[in-house]
């Protein structure tokens, strides 16, 4: 942890004009030059924006005829800043204002103290106007001073701190405060357990969501469930960090209203915005949006359903408005050397649906885990899914394999298909089983949760 002085700006500039002023001074008539100009170019120290041609412009040097030019002598003058103006117009010309001022309206007086003007506003100056510094300008003690030579003036995010203020870095790797008109920055680093984020505002290393206190002890939530329990009952988006989850807290759906609440949300299906033909990539960390359609992914799926035994509800909605839905006791999700293979138990085999579908490992179009012989499944009915071995995709292509398979709502992979294309054909749609002889397809609505079981 080191500390260190920061200057307010780099004043090698001032020495420059400096000799230039003086040395004018030295060579020429010294009414002559201060009369046009000298020592206004030498108090406005520098300075290169518009603010300062504004106040070059307005501001006389009549009052200063024996003032030299050096960076004292604003100070030494310019106590009388709050008076002349008072008889004059913003228009009339002969107004003379102290150094860097400019005769103008009324305004909160800012000072390097209070660069916002919050603590109050200077009112007394009539109804004409009076000497104000210009934008860009400081009240610093009676002087008006650029605002990069505040002593709080942080050129790195070009702004000037009020005494008790701190500013932290954007990458939180410095903190910087001010007091007493000077500026500290020390070194700053956020520790293991925490983040560079803002909140409530503040920018600063602050503890992952869920972290309380040292950061070091979790308010764990591991599912939406754990949430529900402590009250919260409103449908929406939670943070989450089921155990053992390798990285930072995530998002994710919760549905409390539906059979009980605290589900968690893993895929949704409700307008087809999205599209749901993507690489295995894609369906490992997820995609989509809470508000429309979305798979959470299959890592978080993992780890989530590695906690414990989790329940599975598929809610659907069919393309005759009719709901659907079918629960499975027991829902884990393998990791991903396993393919991400889907393992309910056996009791749920025969269950309509997702029951073919058990054991099966995940395939993706680039990923064809499916072993069917004839063809990649995912790529078949254009989803991702737990596709299998059936004898049809075994045996023959969908198309020309028998009345079955030239079946719009038929996948020869599995039962159901619900990340097939939502608006797709031929085997492509979204699809789920409904007795021997016929499925559901074009399913309007889909959505899959889970839920630890009771
Ligand atoms: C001050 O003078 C400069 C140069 O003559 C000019 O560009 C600028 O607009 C003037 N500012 C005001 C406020 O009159
Ligand atoms: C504030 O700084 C000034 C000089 O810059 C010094 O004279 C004064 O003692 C300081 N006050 C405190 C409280 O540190
Ligand atoms: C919760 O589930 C119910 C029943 O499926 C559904 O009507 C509702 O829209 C769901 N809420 C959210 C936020 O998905
Ligand atoms: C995946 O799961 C299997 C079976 O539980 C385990 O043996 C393996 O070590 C796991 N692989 C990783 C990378 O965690
Ligand atoms: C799933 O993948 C594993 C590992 O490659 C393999 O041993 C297993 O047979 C596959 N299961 C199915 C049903 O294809
Ligand atoms: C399948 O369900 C439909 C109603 O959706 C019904 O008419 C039909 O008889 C059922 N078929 C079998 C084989 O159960």
């Amino acid at each position: 942890m080191g500390s260190s002085e920061v200057k307010s700006s780099d004043k090698k500039w001032i020495y420059v004009w400096l000799a230039i002023c003086l040395s004018f001074l030295l060579g020429m008539s010294f009414g002559y030059f201060i009369g046009n100009g000298i020592h206004r170019y030498c108090t406005y120290e520098g300075s290169d924006n518009n603010d300062v041609n504004q106040a070059k412009n307005e501001t006389s040097v009549s009052d200063f005829p024996n003032s030299l030019p050096t960076l004292t002598t604003v100070s030494s003058v310019a106590s009388s800043w709050h008076g002349t103006a008072h008889s004059s117009t913003p228009t009339n010309p002969t107004v003379t204002c102290p150094p860097n001022m400019i005769f103008g309206e009324c305004t909160c007086r800012k000072t390097c103290d209070d660069p916002d003007g919050v603590s109050g506003c200077y009112n007394d100056c009539g109804e004409t106007g009076t000497c104000v510094c210009p934008d860009g300008f400081l009240m610093k003690g009676n002087d008006c001073i650029p605002r990069t030579e505040c002593g709080c003036f942080l050129s790195d995010a070009d702004l000037v701190l009020s005494n008790g203020d701190k500013y932290v870095t954007t990458d939180c790797t410095s903190i910087c405060y001010c007091s007493n008109d000077t500026l500290t920055c020390t070194h700053y680093e956020c520790s293991q357990n925490e983040i560079c984020r803002e909140e409530n505002g503040v920018r600063g290393c602050h503890c992952y969501e869920g972290y309380d206190g040292d950061c070091g002890t979790l308010n764990v939530n591991r599912d939406c469930y754990d949430i529900f329990q402590q009250g919260y009952t409103d449908d929406g988006v939670y943070t989450i960090l089921p155990s053992d989850w390798p990285g930072a807290p995530f998002n994710v759906l919760c549905n409390m209203t539906s059979d009980g609440g605290g589900w968690t949300v893993f895929q949704r299906r409700i307008d087809g915005e999205t599209d749901f033909y993507r690489n295995w990539e894609s369906y490992k960390h997820g995609f989509g949006f809470f508000e429309g359609d979305f798979w959470l992914g299959n890592d978080q799926l993992h780890y989530l359903t590695q906690q414990g035994n989790y329940e599975l509800r598929v809610d659907l909605v069919t393309s005759e408005n009719m709901p659907l839905s079918q629960t499975y006791p027991s829902f884990r999700i393998a990791n991903e050397s396993e393919h991400y293979r889907l393992l309910l138990s056996n009791g749920d085999m025969g269950r309509t649906g997702m029951g073919y579908n058990n054991g099966r490992n995940f395939s993706t179009f680039d990923r064809d885990n499916d072993r069917c012989s004839k063809y990649n499944c995912a790529e078949q009915h254009k989803g991702a899914w737990w596709y299998g071995p059936t004898t049809w995709c075994n045996g023959c292509y969908w198309y020309d394999c028998g009345n079955i398979l030239n079946d719009n709502c038929y996948t020869a992979c599995s039962d159901s298909n619900l990340n097939g294309d939502y608006k797709g054909g031929n085997g492509q749609t979204i699809i789920w089983y409904k007795n021997a002889s016929g499925r559901y397809c074009n399913i309007k609505y889909a959505d899959m949760k889970i839920r630890p079981r009771q």
